[in-house]
């Protein structure tokens, strides 16, 4: 697996179980801005994967802003610096001397040239990933599939018709989606449908300690517990990675899907299209891409899944 991130309250929850399961091969993470600027992102993943015990694990420092709109933070949801302004050190490792989008690009081309493909997790923005697939289309050949979290088939949180991840860099969703289409490769959009279900409750995370990892998991979900005035959590990015790890937990149907460009109130609104196949077929604009859509978790079997792993 190699997860993009913009660390995140909710991408930390991600990286924790990314790089704690005993069933993954966490080989790279690379950094976009997108909920707090690139120095904390990349400062964040740093630091959290320090707690995770994994200071093995290469992160490159990636695209500072979106394609061709600046960078519009949510410290509101992930605080100054994008951890919660957590009473917790902060690592000051040194990241890869690569771009992530060669990082990306150098580990996609062994996953093909070993036969041991990876699966790409975007947690964030898809900036990088947009930059790869068009820098570097033959990276592909290293590639599972792509579990993104982003958009939604109803509602958004960014706006009313967007998820942040797709508002925040819509044109690069759009080049992804397009991509990933013309090269063959499988996508699972995890969006705002399932995303808030993966709750830990204040209890369950109140049981954690007694490792680095164990202890910032328990103040993340107190974050985000606060954040959200509940009784609990949702781990929100870390979900996708879930589905990674045990993909029976997620139902998914495949829909087309659009990411609506204009510059309106619907800007990133990711465009589902479930009308029947005779319908779409007939749709004038021509035919979308289509990807696995997430449309239920099971909330209870990845809370479960989360916990474990990170205790
Ligand atoms: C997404 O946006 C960010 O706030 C979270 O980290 C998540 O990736 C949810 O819309
Ligand atoms: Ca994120």
């Amino acid at each position: 697996m190699v997860l993009d991130v913009d660390t995140g309250l909710d991408d930390a929850c991600a990286l924790l179980l990314a790089a704690r399961h005993p069933g993954l091969d966490l080989k790279a993470v690379t950094c976009a801005g997108g909920n707090v600027g690139i120095d904390d992102v990349v400062r964040n993943t740093l630091t959290v994967l320090d707690a995770a015990g994994r200071p093995d694990v290469p992160v490159a420092r990636g695209a500072a802003v979106p394609l061709i709109q600046p960078v519009r933070p949510a410290r509101h949801v992930h605080g100054e610096d994008g951890l919660g302004d957590l009473d917790w050190p902060r690592s000051t490792r040194p990241t890869d001397p690569r771009h992530a989008v060669e990082l990306l690009r150098d580990v996609l081309r062994d996953a093909a040239a070993t036969g041991e493909l990876v699966t790409l997790v975007p947690l964030a923005p898809m900036t990088n990933v947009a930059l790869l697939l068009r820098t570097y289309p033959e990276a592909a050949a290293g590639l599972r599939e792509i579990v993104f979290m982003g958009g939604s088939a109803g509602i958004g949180n960014a706006t009313a018709s967007a998820e942040f991840n797709i508002w925040s860099d819509p044109e690069a969703a759009a080049i992804v989606l397009a991509a990933a289409n013309q090269l063959g490769v499988a996508v699972t959009m995890y969006g705002l449908d399932v995303f808030y279900d993966v709750v830990v409750t204040l209890e369950q995370a109140r049981k954690l300690g007694g490792s680095p990892s164990a202890e910032l998991a328990r103040k993340l979900i107190e974050k985000r517990s606060e954040r959200y005035q509940s009784d609990g959590g949702s781990i929100g990015d870390g979900g996708a990675v879930c589905a990674v790890i045990d993909p029976s937990g997620l139902t998914t149907e495949p829909h087309p899907v659009r990411v609506e460009l204009s510059g309106g109130w619907s800007r990133g609104r990711t465009i589902v299209d479930t009308r029947t196949a005779s319908d779409q077929a007939n749709d004038v604009q021509g035919p979308a891409p289509v990807i696995q859509v997430a449309t239920a978790v099971d909330a209870e079997r990845y809370a479960e899944l989360w916990l474990t792993t990170v205790s």
